[in-house]
C-alpha cells in the first residue's frame, strides 16, 4: 500500500469525543512513553504530522489521522511515564483502555516495544490485558537502528520467553526503525490485508 494522503482529523480527550466510527478501519499505536510511536507514524505517512519529543509524555490525547481517505491511524499517549502524577497516569490508562476495548472499528493495535530494553513488566501486563480483552495486536520492536542484529534477535527471544509464561501462541512482531526507515512495508501490508475485517 502507498500512503498518498494524510489528514489530521482531531485530538480527543475520551472515546465519546472520538470521530464517528462509520465503518472506517482503525489502527492504533500504543506503547511506553518515548518508545517512538509518533515518530513511527510520521515515518509511515512520510510526514511530520504527529508531534514527537525527546521528553516522554508528549502525546496526551487520542489523535486521529485519516489515511488515503480510507482508514484511521491513531496516535495514543504512552503509558508508564514516571514523571506524570500517579493520578494522571491512571486516568491515561483508564481512557486508553476504554478506547481500546470499546472502539468498534479498531482492527489492530500496534504495540511498540523499545528493542534496547529487556522485557518490562508494564509491557507484559499491557499485552496480557489486550489478550484477556481479545483485542488483536501486533508487536513492533522500535529503534532497531540502535542495536545490532544479534542483539535484536536476542531481545526478540527474551520477549518470546516472557510471553510464553502466559501465552500459548506468540503474537506476531515486526522490526522497525523510524530513523533508518525499516519496517514500513510490513506494517502497511498488515494494514492493507486486514482492512476488510471491519464489521
Ligand atoms: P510519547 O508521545 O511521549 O508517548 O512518546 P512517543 O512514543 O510518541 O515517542 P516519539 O516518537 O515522540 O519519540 C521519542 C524519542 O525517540 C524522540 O527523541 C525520537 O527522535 C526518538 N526516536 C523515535 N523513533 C526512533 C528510532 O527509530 N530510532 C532512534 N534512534 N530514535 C528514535
Ligand atoms: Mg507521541
Amino acid at each position: 500500500m502507498k500512503v498518498s494522503t494524510v489528514q489530521f482529523i482531531q485530538s480527543s480527550p475520551s472515546i465519546d469525543k472520538c470521530p464517528e466510527e462509520k465503518k472506517i478501519p482503525e489502527y492504533a499505536f500504543v506503547g511506553r512513553s518515548n518508545v517512538g510511536k509518533s515518530s513511527l507514524i510520521n515515518y509511515l505517512t512520510n510526514s511530520k504530522i504527529a508531534k514527537t519529543s525527546s521528553n516522554p509524555g508528549k502525546t496526551q490525547l487520542i489523535n486521529h489521522f485519516l489515511i488515503n481517505n480510507e482508514w484511521y491511524l491513531v496516535d495514543l499517549p504512552g503509558y508508564g511515564y514516571a514523571k506524570v502524577s500517579k493520578k494522571t497516569r491512571a486516568s491515561f490508562n483508564a481512557f486508553t483502555k476504554k478506547y481500546l476495548s470499546e472502539r468498534k472499528n479498531l482492527i489492530y493495535v500496534f504495540v511498540l516495544i523499545d528493542v534496547r530494553i529487556k522485557p518490562q513488566a508494564i509491557d507484559l501486563l499491557f499485552m496480557n490485558w489486550l489478550g484477556e480483552n481479545k483485542i488483536p495486536f501486533v508487536r513492533i520492536f522500535s529503534k532497531c537502528d540502535k542495536v545490532n542484529s544479534i542483539n535484536i534477535k536476542k531481545r526478540v527471544l527474551e520477549h518470546r520467553e516472557s510471553l510464553l509464561k502466559s501465552w500459548e501462541e506468540i503474537p506476531e512482531y515486526i522490526i522497525s526503525s523510524s530513523k533508518s526507515k525499516i519496517g514500513k512495508d510490513l506494517i502497511l501490508e498488515k494494514i492493507e490485508s486486514s482492512k476488510n475485517l471491519i464489521i
